[in-house]
């Protein structure tokens, strides 16, 4: 193997070998209420009922007409779904829900601080606030269908609201999550084209004020720098009546929502009927480049997956109040907060703080108080809960029927604590792998039908066919405890439509690996490559150990090591940067910082908080680098190519293999010896 070669190396070839964790059965008080516990769900969506199957899943939602084609592949892979069909996704979130459920609790927002109550906000409400809020959209700012608006809006009731009010005219919206930076926010604006920024003046996070309208001014200054020019810029207010920015309101160009929408109060405008195939909202996601794709979801299709497997894996129905501790900024939030949990009419809890505010019992104390039976968060909120407070679930007198993992993989440790102490034995664990590009879960176990093992996501879901590919696109047969990448054979409704502006990426990034005939118009040509390694044991249940690409997770938070390096490169004084993922007890990884400078840079004192500041102001606090090391050279081979995983290893303390091929192997115990000092 050349030196080149070696560095194409994926995570996913080497072999991994762990212990085979022992299967737990699903307690038998949750299987036997069960919305899934008839096992002729995997004959009605095995391959022989391909693409029919998702009929039923369609049928969940209430159609203006029917479809008349279920999946058309004419170009692939630009599969559509449920052609000919209309609907609009805040009717079948909402208004649908009106006759029977008119007062039930739609949302339930709990604010950070326990001074401060809870908020539910019944269906009948959340019809009201969601009209008012489309009439401001149209009437106000002018936006119509197919247009893109976008949100800059922390966990607040005024998000989904503001989701829907966009939907139900047929608006495309783009959330960006709150912990981005303005600079992130604007990028997103310039690539949507978007010149309507929706905001609020303020939020609470950890005991402490954000002040949200100071950032927004500097979406505006950037999305301009970027030829952009914001038109409007909506703020909610945190406190009825009361501005808590700091930031003065530009006239013109700032407008306080309730102030706007006191015209329409009382107001209601029909909802517009929309292709099955009409974009339904965007999500910028990190993938290899330095670029962000807004990954595109449509209507028909995505609300259909999202609605079947909302009812399907969590066990939702309209008695249960369902709390899925994240973020609606990601996709998680927007599948598992807003439209599965609504078009299923249940009540979906909202917490707008951070896990351990005001101690590591509030979690539990927020499940005990609304009577939350189903609960759904990331492995990084179990470990950081688990450390903090081990003892903490037993005092509460909350009762889990179900609790869903998403996001990582989980470590088995932090899945039995999980399931001893914070499901007390009493609920099913479902761990659901899955990404922004595809819409809802791709693997988890059926809760009530099949055993769970830790550490595992589990078998594909009804009418998903994963599949395991080694690098030459030969199938890695389960039982060989020999990773790949994992890919999936079908096309399925929650796919996402394109990458906003972009199909060449998109068929390249996701299709082109795998493809057997570029002209091929059948589905079974064009698996999907996902970009995770996996592995699958012998009973076909998938372990996800990570991407194979340029892209980490932080705490369950998706960012690309090129937007960090690129970030990092705006210091003038650094020539080259790598960034790696340092594996974290808590976190899952961290981003680190590797730079050489450039010649005549002499070392300055302070230069390594210099490039965290730089990192944060281009990306968001999220990024972060733990640590920066100014080095005298980054490791490479001999065609240039930086060994990022040599220089991951060094971090997390391993073995950095043999390095003899590269142009500059004795840097590399430099390194070491410098890393390991600190
Ligand atoms: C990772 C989040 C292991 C995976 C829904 C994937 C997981 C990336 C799991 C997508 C899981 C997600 N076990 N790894 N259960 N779920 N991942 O787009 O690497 O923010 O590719 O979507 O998270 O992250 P994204």
């Amino acid at each position: 193997m050349t030196a080149d070669t070696e560095a194409e190396v994926s995570e996913a070839q080497i072999a991994v070998h762990w212990k085979e964790e022992p299967l737990i059965e699903p307690p038998r008080s949750f299987v036997k209420q069960a919305n899934v516990s008839d096992p002729s769900v995997f004959e009605r969506f095995s391959e022989k009922n391909f693409p029919q199957c998702f009929e039923e899943y369609a049928d969940l939602l209430s159609w203006d007409s029917r479809w008349h084609t279920v999946l058309d592949t004419g170009r692939p892979p630009f599969w559509k779904w449920f052609v000919g069909g209309k609907l609009n996704a805040s009717y079948n979130a909402v208004d649908r829900h009106l006759p029977k459920h008119r007062n039930k609790a739609a949302l339930i927002w709990v604010p950070e601080s326990e001074d401060e109550a809870a908020q539910a906000v019944t269906y009948q409400e959340l019809y009201n606030r969601v009209n008012e809020f489309a009439l401001v959209l149209k009437e106000f700012a002018g936006l119509n269908a197919g247009d893109r608006v976008t949100f800059h809006l922390p966990m607040v009731p005024e998000l989904p609201i503001s989701m829907l009010a966009a939907a139900r005219l047929g608006i495309i919206h783009n959330q960006v999550f709150g912990g981005f930076s303005a600079r992130a926010c604007a990028e997103r604006m310039e690539d949507s084209k978007s010149t309507v920024l929706v905001t609020i003046d303020g939020y609470y996070r950890n005991g402490g004020l954000i002040d949200k309208k100071k950032e927004a001014d500097v979406t505006v200054e950037e999305a301009e720098k970027l030829g952009i020019e914001v038109e409007k810029v909506l703020v909610w207010r945190r406190h009825p009546g009361k501005y808590i920015s700091r930031s003065p309101m530009v006239e013109g160009r700032d407008f306080f929502v309730d102030e706007v929408a006191r015209p329409f109060r009382g107001r209601t405008i029909a909802p517009t009927s929309m292709d099955a195939e009409a974009p339904l909202f965007l999500m910028y996601t990190s993938g290899s480049t330095g670029k962000p794709k807004g990954i595109q979801h449509r209507t028909g299709g995505y609300l259909a997956y999202v609605a079947g497997t909302t009812k399907f894996v969590q066990d939702l129905r309209p008695e249960d109040v369902y709390w899925c501790f994240a973020d609606i900024g990601w996709i998680t939030g927007h599948s598992y907060i807003v439209y599965g949990p609504l078009t299923n009419a249940a009540t979906s809890v909202m917490y707008e703080g951070v896990p351990l505010y005001p101690d590591p019992g509030r979690p539990w104390r927020i499940a005990e108080r609304l009577g939350v039976n189903i609960f759904h968060t990331a492995p990084t909120t179990i470990r950081m809960l688990r450390k903090a407070g081990p003892d903490e679930p037993s005092k509460y007198h909350y009762r889990f029927k179900a609790m869903t993992t998403v996001g990582e993989p989980i470590e088995p440790e932090a899945w039995r604590w999980y399931y001893e102490v914070v499901g007390k034995k009493e609920a099913v664990i479902t761990d659901t792998w899955w990404q922004t590009e595809t819409g809802g879960f791709l693997c988890s176990t059926m809760p009530a039908l099949a055993p769970m093992k830790p550490g595992s996501a589990g078998p594909g879901m009804p009418g998903i066919y994963p599949v395991i590919y080694d690098e030459n696109g030969a199938e890695v047969p389960p039982g060989q405890n020999r990773a790949g990448n994992i890919c999936i054979r079908n096309p399925w409704p929650g796919i996402m439509q394109t990458i906003w502006g972009d199909p060449d990426r998109f068929v390249s990034v996701y299709y082109s690996k795998y493809n057997r005939d570029g002209q091929s118009k059948d589905w079974h040509d064009w698996p999907y490559f996902a970009g995770d390694g996996a592995v699958q044991a012998a009973d076909g249940y998938f372990r996800i150990v990570g991407r194979v690409d340029d892209v980490i997770k932080v705490a369950g938070h998706r960012l690309g090591t090129k937007e960090i390096e690129n970030a990092v490169l705006t210091t003038p004084e650094v020539a080259e940067a790598a960034a790696i993922a340092m594996e974290d007890e808590l976190r899952g990884h961290v981003p680190v910082v590797y730079v050489a400078l450039k010649p005549g840079s002499a070392l300055m004192k302070g230069l390594e908080d210099v490039i965290k500041g730089n990192v944060v102001r281009e990306l968001g606090p999220i990024a972060r680098p733990r640590f920066v090391y100014v080095v005298p050279d980054l490791p490479k081979t001999r065609s240039g190519k930086i060994m990022r995983r040599v220089l991951a290893s060094i971090s997390d303390r391993k073995d950095y293999g043999d390095v003899t091929t590269l142009a500059n192997p004795d840097v590399v115990e430099t390194i070491r010896k410098q890393v390991q000092a600190t």
